[in-house]
C-alpha cells in the first residue's frame, strides 16, 4: 500500500482523522508550551523602562476611561514603513507595566507608542480643545472637557498599591509619595528632585496651561509625552538582550 493510500484511509474514516489530528495538535501543543513554565520571564527587561509616575499614571486611566485605543493603537510594528514613519519598532519590556496593554488593532488615527516629544504641550492643549484647529482634516472628537476636569491627588495612591499588588515594581516610598509626586510634576511645585529620582525621565511642567489648576489634561499630556521616550535608541541593541 502506498503512501497515498494510506493517506485516504485517514481521510475516510472521520475518527480517526479526528484522532490523528488531536495527536498532532497536542504534540505541537506542548512543543510550544512547555518551555515557557521554565523560563523566569518571558519579557527581556530594557534599561530605561520604569513604572509610570503618578501623574502619568491618571492620564493613563484617563486614556482608557475615553476610549482613545478605540482609534489609536501603541505597537509600532517591526515593518520598515511603520518605523519610518514611528520610530523604533516596539519592545515588549515597554509595555510591561500596562494594564490593560493597549496596542491595538484600529487605527483610526495613527499610531501612537512614540508620539512623546514629538510636539509641544500647547499643540497638545489645542488639539484636545479641537483637532481641526491644527489638523484641519482630522476626525478626532474634541476633548476640551478635560480641561474643567480637576484631579484629587489623594486618590492616586490606591492606583498604584493595585498596580503594585499586580506585580508593578511601585515603592513603598513611591506609594508613600504618590500625591505629593502627582501634584510637583504638573506645577513644579513640591519635591521634584524627588520625582525626577523616583521616574528618571519623568517631564516636569504644566501641561494644560493653566498653572493655578490640576486637571486631567494635565495628566493626559504629560502621559502623552512620555509615550515612547523612555528607552534611549540611540544605545539600544537588540543582540545584548537575546543573550
Ligand atoms: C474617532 C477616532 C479618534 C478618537 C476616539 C481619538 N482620536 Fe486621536 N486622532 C484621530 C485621528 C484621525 C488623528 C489624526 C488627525 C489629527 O492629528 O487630529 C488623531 C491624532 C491624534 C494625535 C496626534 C498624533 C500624531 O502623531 O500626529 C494625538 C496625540 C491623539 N490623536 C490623541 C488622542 C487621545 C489622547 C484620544 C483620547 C482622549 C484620542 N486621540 C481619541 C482619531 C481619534
Amino acid at each position: 500500500m502506498g503512501l497515498m493510500d494510506k493517506h485516504q484511509k485517514l481521510e475516510k474514516n472521520a475518527t480517526l482523522l479526528l484522532a490523528a489530528a488531536f495527536v498532532t495538535v497536542t504534540i505541537g501543543g506542548v512543543v510550544e508550551i512547555a518551555p515557557l513554565f521554565y523560563l523566569d520571564n518571558t519579557i527581556e527587561e530594557v534599561d530605561g523602562v520604569r513604572p509610570y509616575s503618578p501623574l502619568e499614571l491618571k492620564g493613563r486611566e484617563v486614556y482608557v476611561r475615553e476610549g482613545c485605543y478605540v482609534c489609536h493603537s501603541q505597537m509600532v510594528r517591526p515593518f520598515r514603513d511603520e518605523v519610518e514613519r514611528y520610530g523604533h519598532y516596539s519592545l515588549a519590556a515597554e509595555s510591561m507595566y500596562d494594564r490593560p496593554f493597549q496596542w491595538g488593532s484600529k487605527r483610526t488615527g495613527p499610531d501612537l507608542a512614540r508620539v512623546g516629544d514629538r510636539y509641544s504641550n500647547e499643540w497638545h492643549v489645542q488639539h484636545m480643545i479641537d483637532p481641526k484647529s491644527v489638523v484641519p482634516e482630522s476626525i478626532m472628537p474634541p476633548y476640551g472637557f478635560l480641561l474643567d476636569r480637576e484631579i484629587d491627588p489623594d486618590e492616586i495612591t490606591d492606583h498604584l498599591v493595585a498596580n503594585q499588588r499586580l506585580g508593578v515594581p511601585y515603592t513603598d516610598e513611591m506609594i508613600e509619595n504618590a500625591a505629593a509626586d502627582l501634584v510637583a510634576q504638573a506645577t513644579e511645585d513640591g519635591d521634584w528632585d524627588g520625582v525626577e529620582s523616583r521616574y528618571p525621565k519623568a517631564k516636569l511642567g504644566d501641561f494644560d496651561g493653566d498653572p493655578s489648576r490640576l486637571t486631567e489634561m494635565d495628566a493626559i499630556i504629560a502621559y502623552l509625552q512620555m509615550l515612547g521616550t523612555l528607552v534611549d535608541f540611540s544605545t539600544y541593541q537588540a543582540e545584548e538582550n537575546f543573550r
